[in-house]
């Protein structure tokens, strides 16, 4: 399927669904305000990938917490492909010191806006094409 349609409406704040898109996870989450919040006060000096890696921005758009959501209305919501930017296992969600996601594999740590903070992987976890055709269906692909 080149595009599929996912339900969020059962999606409260700090839940998680997974989609599968072109045979590959997709994570889907409402994140809490405190998942924002910390993704959004970690200044980009910090960061081991500075870019967005955002399917839906110009390829240098930098990850910044807004950058790396939905936008800045939607910025609770957060969509990337589950692909371990290291060797592709995929990662675990709410774990890791940066109660992000963590990849059992070999150890990387990603943050609440998934982005690369500690261990081999090289980049941020990929954002794929997608947009909110009503408020509670996104359309990934
Ligand atoms: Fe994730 Fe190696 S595949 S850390």
């Amino acid at each position: 399927l080149a595009s599929i349609e996912v339900d969020v409406s059962s999606l409260e704040p700090g839940m998680s669904l997974t989609a599968k898109w072109r045979g590959k996870p997709i994570f889907i989450r409402n994140r809490t305000p405190e998942e924002v919040k910390a993704a959004d006060e970690v200044p980009l000096s910090d960061l081991k990938d500075p870019v967005a890696r955002n399917a839906n921005l110009p390829s240098d758009a930098q990850a910044t917490g807004v950058d790396r959501s939905a936008g800045k209305d939607k910025e609770n919501w957060i969509v990337m492909i589950g692909s371990c930017t290291h060797l592709g296992c995929i990662p675990l969600g709410q774990a890791g010191e940066y109660n992000g996601w963590f990849c059992p594999c070999h150890g990387s740590v990603y943050d609440t806006a998934g982005r690369i903070r500690k261990g081999p992987a090289p980049q941020n976890l990929a954002i794929p094409t997608y947009s909110f055709i009503s408020d509670k269906v996104i359309k990934i692909g």
